[in-house]
């Protein structure tokens, strides 16, 4: 980390810099850069394309003036209520405020607001690390105000709140998530009082809207090893209010000397594998969500010792529940999620028996473009600490991978399309839409699907018209 001040003076070369000090001056009030800008350019990390700016004084007024002083055309934007204004300027978004006191209702997120000087401002951020400010008024540019130690807690790797966390974290409850969002980013660790304290004041999240939880989740999902951060959510007795579907997935349960693995622990063991291979958030969620139906499945069968009869088609029923419940779009991307937790077994099934091309072709079939993102899943499932299962179950997954690519080549399977259609069976049998054309193109399909015939037009051709035959139909 390099605290010196060439440093963060090429930070402040961004032109938007230049404009606000101008406008500050010309104001006469105080301006700073504040949060994740300076926290991200003392780390040296890639600094995001928010920009936060204090003014002590009018945050809207100070944005008023350096939209005229911009430029070209940039469109500012005044939040009244909030005392707050944004201004685009090339890829940035700059967002004003003024300086203020704050403290919260306890049931609720609005604040009660008065105007404050810079240090109440930085009191009432979340981390000491968010609360460091960097002067941007002439006299001063540059200068790094840091009244709680940040710098030291940048330095060790500590998320500490500026005030008691007690009062921090009841002011706004996101912050428990933000801790552990950050934690998880950054690699530090939570002080050990406010880890306590989000333990103490866990049941305050339940005020939050759902979409912001999602967003510090999704977050947490996006780094290097969520597993980190879910660890965390549980510690703390978060995770138990946000997603309890993984709760219930905890522990080991023995009967007659049989045991099943703990499949909180799989999971997020699974999350971590599949982190390592893909960015896709959606991905990561189906890593995380692919055992949720085996709580409610599990039964210990003297037979065949503890099965989870059906597990994939429970929890992508609960996929859908979960979604709704956390208020995330039930779109395309919950069916994304949904169908990988489906057929979340399927590759490991015909693994296990001998992979035929037809069960491969109808995981082609059935997978469709969602194909590479299964075997992914399916990859990143094998969790067992056996190195003779492990080496197994590896080589078998390969198995079927080799056996997929050969299929595919021949086959031309993946997003399947009959080569005789519905339209050109009803016009050769002289057929208005009804359950016959049905019967007869999914008859072509399980030909192909089992080998039976090849995937071409005039094979397809031919199955059809004696198919057809078959059922007492004859071309018109
Ligand atoms: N902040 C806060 N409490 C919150 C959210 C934000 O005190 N619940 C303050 C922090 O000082 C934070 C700043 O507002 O640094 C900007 O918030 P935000 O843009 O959400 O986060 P960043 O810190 O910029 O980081 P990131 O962009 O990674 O979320």
């Amino acid at each position: 980390m390099k605290t010196n001040k060439q440093h963060i003076e090429k930070a402040l070369e961004l032109p938007a810099f230049a404009y606000i000090q101008k406008a500050a001056d010309a104001l006469g009030v105080e301006a700073y850069v504040i949060g994740g800008f300076v926290r991200d350019t003392l780390l040296e990390r890639e600094t995001g394309t928010d920009i936060d700016i204090v003014a002590v004084g009018s945050g809207i007024a100070l944005a008023k003036k350096v939209a005229e002083l911009l430029p070209g055309k940039n469109q500012i934007q005044v939040f009244k209520t909030y005392g707050t204004a944004m201004i685009k300027f090339e890829d940035i978004q700059l967002e004003f405020v003024g300086a203020r006191k704050e403290s919260y209702s306890a049931d609720s997120r609005n604040p009660v607001v008065e105007n404050g000087t810079l240090e109440d401002d930085q009191n009432r951020r979340d981390f000491t690390i968010n609360a460091l400010a960097l002067c941007l008024n002439a006299d001063n540019f540059g200068a790094l105000l840091d009244p709680f130690n940040g710098i030291q807690d940048l330095k060790d790797g500590i998320i500490r709140t500026p005030l008691d966390p007690d009062v921090t974290y009841s002011d706004d409850p996101l912050r428990m998530l933000r801790a552990i969002r950050f934690s998880n980013q950054l690699g530090f660790t939570i002080a050990q009082k406010s880890f306590d304290s989000i333990a103490n004041n866990s049941k305050r999240i339940d005020i939050l809207s759902k979409e912001r939880i999602v967003e510090e989740l999704n977050k947490i999902l996006a780094c290097p090893k969520p597993s980190k951060g879910f660890l965390l959510l549980d510690q703390t007795k978060l995770l138990k209010r946000i997603l309890p579907e993984l709760i219930a997935l905890k522990g080991i349960d023995e009967v007659e000397g049989q045991r099943h693995k703990d499949n909180f622990y799989h999971t997020l063991e699974v999350v971590d594998n599949i982190s390592e291979n893909s960015e896709n958030v959606w991905l990561r969620w189906a890593a995380l969500l692919h055992d949720i139906g085996k709580a409610p499945t599990k039964k210990f069968d003297k037979k065949v010792g503890w099965t989870f009869h059906a597990h994939e088609f429970v929890g992508a029923k609960m996929v859908f529940k979960l979604f709704k419940r956390l208020r995330m779009p039930l779109n395309e991307k919950m069916k994304y999620v949904q169908k990988l937790v489906y057929m979340s077994s399927r590759p490991i099934v015909i693994a296990q028996e001998e992979v035929t091309d037809s069960a491969v072709r109808r995981l082609i079939f059935d997978a469709g473009d969602l194909l590479d993102d299964l075997l992914l899943l399916c990859k990143a499932d094998i969790t067992t600490k056996n190195p003779k299962r492990f080496a197994r179950y590896h080589k078998n997954f390969e198995v079927v991978k080799e056996k997929v690519i050969e299929v595919e080549a021949r086959d031309h399977i993946r997003n399947f399309q009959p080569p005789v259609s519905g339209e050109e069976i009803m016009r050769i049998f002289a057929l208005k839409p009804c359950r016959q054309v049905g019967e007869i193109k999914d008859a072509i399909k399980e030909a192909i699907l089992e080998g039976d015939i090849p995937n071409e037009y005039d094979a397809a051709h031919a199955f059809m018209l004696t198919k057809a035959k078959s059922m007492g139909l004859f071309p018109a």
